[in-house]
């Protein structure tokens, strides 16, 4: 049975070691984190995902998953290396792969026998061929070190499910036996009848890259047209239905928001616009997106400062702060930009996320009161915000905070709750695009 190491423990390498494992793969996972490792090796996840932390548990007690720091160790012993660190940049549009480096350069030292690497992180085209040559430099000619591109496509919120039924899954290579190995170890995917695409290395980078600019774009777009319905006193929940019942356009990621974000769609739509600006071949549609983008994180707090001459001093409530329901994670949340322009209003800002809390203290410290709850965050509030559609937000007692609130408006900027409740409360329901 070949035995497989994933380098990097976050929401990817977690659902791809907890994945493979639950496929009867044995799985080392590595990180350089002690605390996480130390955390997981105790059956406890340190992020918000659903069903993992039962599914870890279980694989933990198969013996078929085991935690560590010890690189070398797990670089030794491994017939696949799957490599999923982060690869978020500092500066906006370049990717950071020094990460992916380091950990090549670990494995060219420490290999003792022929080995996969597969990149799961998502990489700029040309850095799998980079790595590669990397390896050839640095490895004894005893060993044979192939570099698959395997991307990754799983959601937050659902990356378990995501993994364990894929759409689809790419591997790039220029080797035959590597995309064999490979092959054999989705085995079970095969035969569950997921469909597998074969290519060269930068063809799979840039599927990866497409497919989230595409998704961004999708977002973007229908961002735009609820802007538009707004200002045409047209209904963007209507349009979305009957846009998507054309197969063509389909149904999916057709809900207007805050903006898109997270650590992929905007990590990645930068990236793609710098390469392409890099090769000469300019998008135009992606730069757009991103601009578009930037101006929705803003409209949403246009569209509050039409509702009062002033904000100076209003008690704001922000309902969701994770970039979307389901996940803890804030990185590049539209939370942040708006939570952030309301604070600049001289607004008071209290915020509550069923899961998001304490990355929101790192973020805003003393700057904002934190609710234990939708409803004690609600106190005293001259008006709530939903960011995020955590199902919490859709199911809250009406009743209960028309009467501990100063004001009774809602703005429900993920179009998530039902107008007609809020509106025989007395309240003034603000959408977005309806
Ligand atoms: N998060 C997603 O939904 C998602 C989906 C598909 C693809 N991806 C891609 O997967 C990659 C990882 O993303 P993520 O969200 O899991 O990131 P993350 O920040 O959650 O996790 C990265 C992990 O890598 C570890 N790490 C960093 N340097 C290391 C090193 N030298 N050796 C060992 N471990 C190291 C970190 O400690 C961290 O635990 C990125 O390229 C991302 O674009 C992410």
């Amino acid at each position: 049975m070949k035995k497989v190491a994933v380098i990097g423990a976050g929401y990817a390498g977690l659902a791809v070691s907890i994945g493979l494992a639950h496929c009867n793969i044995k799985v080392r996972c590595i990180d350089i984190d002690e605390r996480k490792i130390g955390q997981l090796s105790q059956g406890s996840v340190p992020i918000h995902e659903p069903e993992m932390e039962e599914m870890l548990r279980r694989q933990l007690a198969a013996r078929r998953l085991t935690f560590s720091t010890d690189m070398i160790a797990g670089i030794k012993e491994a017939d696949v290396i799957f490599i999923a660190v982060g690869t978020l940049g500092q500066e906006k549009g370049a990717p950071d792969v020094t990460a992916i480096f380091s950990v090549v350069d670990t494995i060219a030292q420490h290999v003792r026998k022929d080995v996969v690497i597969a990149i799961k992180s998502t990489v700029p085209p040309g850095t799998c061929e980079a790595v590669q040559a990397r390896l050839r430099e640095q490895v004894s000619s005893r060993f044979v070190c192939d570099v698959v591109a395997n991307p990754e496509f799983l959601r937050e919120g659902q990356a378990l499910r995501d993994f364990l039924e894929p759409e689809r899954i790419v591997l790039g290579g220029a080797d035959e036996r590597a995309i064999t190995v490979m092959q054999e170890l989705y085995a079970s995917f095969s035969a569950a009848g997921v469909p597998f695409y074969t290519t060269d290395w930068r063809t799979s980078e840039m599927i990866k890259y497409s497919a989230n600019s595409f998704l961004a774009m999708k977002v973007t777009f229908i961002n735009e047209i609820a802007r538009l319905c707004d200002a045409v006193g047209a209904d963007v929940k209507v349009l979305t239905k009957a846009l998507g019942a054309d197969p063509r356009i389909g149904n999916q990621h057709l809900s207007p928001g805050p903006g898109y974000g997270g650590s992929c769609l905007p990590k990645d739509t930068e990236a793609l616009a710098l390469f392409a600006r890099q090769a000469g071949a300019p998008l135009a549609i992606i730069e757009a997106v991103i601009e578009s983008n930037r101006l929705q994180q803003k409209y949403v707090v246009e569209k509050m400062k039409r509702e009062w001459s002033s904000m100076q001093g209003l008690c704001i409530t922000v309902y969701g702060l994770a970039f979307k329901a389901n996940t803890d994670d804030m990185r590049e949340s539209p939370a942040i930009p708006v939570i952030d322009q309301l604070l600049a209003e001289g607004v008071q800002v209290c915020v509550y996320d069923p899961q998001a809390m304490n990355k929101a203290c790192e973020i805003w410290g003393e700057r904002v009161r934190y609710g234990m709850d939708a409803y004690d965050a609600a106190v005293g509030a001259h008006a709530l915000v939903i960011l995020t559609d955590w199902q919490e937000f859709t199911e809250l007692h009406v009743d209960r905070l028309e009467r501990i609130m100063a004001e009774k408006v809602i703005f429900d900027f993920r179009n998530a709750c039902e107008a007609g409740i809020w509106r025989r409360h007395g309240f003034r329901y603000i959408g977005i695009g309806v």
